[in-house]
């Protein structure tokens, strides 16, 4: 499993000393891509339960899962 995700940053972003939960005292970076909150953690990850080995997938906005049958990229 796998999923494409487009992102809009170009550079790093510096965790802040704010940026820890002050409930649980840490910082959960997202992994899976699919937060609107991103880089951290914000629960979007559950979308991702079910999604099977060896499958690669894109998210719409609305949260529709699609499985990516292939990839084609344009030529210049
Ligand atoms: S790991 Fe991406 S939202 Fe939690």
């Amino acid at each position: 499993m796998s999923r494409l995700v487009e992102l809009e940053g170009e550079g790093p972003r510096k965790l802040e000393p704010d940026d820890i939960d002050p409930e649980k005292g840490d910082v959960a970076i997202c992994q899976c891509g699919l937060s609107e909150g991103f880089p951290f953690c914000d629960g979007s990850h559950r979308k991702t339960d079910g999604e099977e080995d060896g499958v690669r997938y894109t998210y719409e906005e609305d949260g529709t899962r699609r499985r990516v049958e292939r990839i084609v990229h344009g030529g210049e």
